[in-house]
């Protein structure tokens, strides 16, 4: 039975794309979950639903009263899904007041949505590019537009949170997290202009993979701020990694080789500390890349 059977977890987000699917594996875990989003969802199943504002005091307290634990998803998830102003202000003020609130009250264990994108590199309007391979959480990173602050800005909030109030925050560096049906259509783009992934490492996660990785986060033995990139095992390309290296990225340091499709950044802290494996991988061949 799972730690978390019987357990209140607030969820924000939870009409979104990982939301929904993480409060359904909460729930299969016995989780009692209460669900905040600002949006209504016919599929949204949950204990308390709570229809509200991340940003507000208000509707955040209510949504942690009883809660034990926390999941916060909530965003907007795109440079371009909002205005500048509103894209940086709702991410780091709901961040804010979630881990703020949940601390003041005491509550031990939070899981955040960072991103790739902290590193800044994905939608950096310059050419750069990891700055070695295997990629780490140690990596310079190099932001220049408000999403990634954003989120970089958020990784900060939940180390404050901890030091404040000693509440562990696990913040996880998601790549592009979708089901298996749209991972197995952008592997079809990759296949056909693979150079378009090398500025996320040609990293990807299965949704489901991304709710037991907030699983882990909510019950692995750890205590502290953790920065995680987390990510399959393998690429979203059909062709050898050391081949997309050699042709996209052939003078960005190595520390390793890399095995077939293995994928170009260290998941040691993640494996390490939360035992994460990733369970849902796509099936693709290793093509020749063709020049
Ligand atoms: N899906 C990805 O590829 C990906 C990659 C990296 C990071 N992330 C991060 O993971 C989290 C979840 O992403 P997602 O793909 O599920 O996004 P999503 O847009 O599908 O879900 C986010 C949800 O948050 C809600 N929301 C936005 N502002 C809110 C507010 N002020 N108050 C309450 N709810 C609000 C939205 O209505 C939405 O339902 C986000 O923090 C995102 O930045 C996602």
């Amino acid at each position: 039975m799972s730690e978390l059977n019987g357990r209140r977890v607030l969820v924000t987000g939870a009409a979104g794309r990982i939301g929904l699917v993480t409060v359904e594996h909460l729930n299969e875990l016995g989780a009692k979950v209460t669900a905040l989003s600002n949006v209504e969802h016919p599929d949204l199943k949950a204990d308390r639903v709570l229809i509200g504002d991340t940003r507000s005091e208000t509707d955040v307290a209510r949504a942690l009263q009883g809660v034990e634990y926390v999941v916060h998803l909530a965003a907007l998830p795109h440079p371009s899904a909002g205005s500048p102003y509103d894209v940086y202000t709702t991410n780091v003020v709901s961040t804010f007041n979630v881990l703020a609130q949940a601390g003041a009250l005491g509550i031990d264990r939070a899981v955040i949505a960072s991103s790739i994108n902290a590193t800044g590199v994905p939608f950096n309007p310059h050419e750069i590019r990891p700055a070695y391979f295997p990629w780490d959480e140690k990596a310079p990173s190099d932001v220049a537009d408000w999403y990634s602050l954003s989120k970089q800005n958020d990784e900060n909030t939940a180390r404050m949170a901890w030091r404040r109030w000693g509440i562990d925050v696990v913040s996880f560096r998601f790549p592009h997290v979708n089901s298996a049906e749209a991972l197995q259509r952008m592997s079809d783009h990759m296949r056909e202009n693979p150079g378009i992934g090398l500025r996320e490492a040609w990293t990807y996660l299965d949704t489901r993979d991304a709710a037991y990785a907030v699983e882990l986060a909510l019950t692995a033995p750890l205590s502290g701020a953790h920065t995680f990139f987390v990510a399959a095992g393998t690429t979203n390309a059909p062709y050898a990694t050391e081949d997309l290296l050699d042709r996209f990225a052939p003078d960005v340091p190595r520390a390793r080789r890399f095995v077939d499709r293995e994928v170009p950044i260290d998941l040691t802290a993640i494996r390490t500390v939360l035992g994460f494996q990733a369970r849902h991988e796509l099936d693709l061949p290793t093509l020749p890349l063709e020049p």
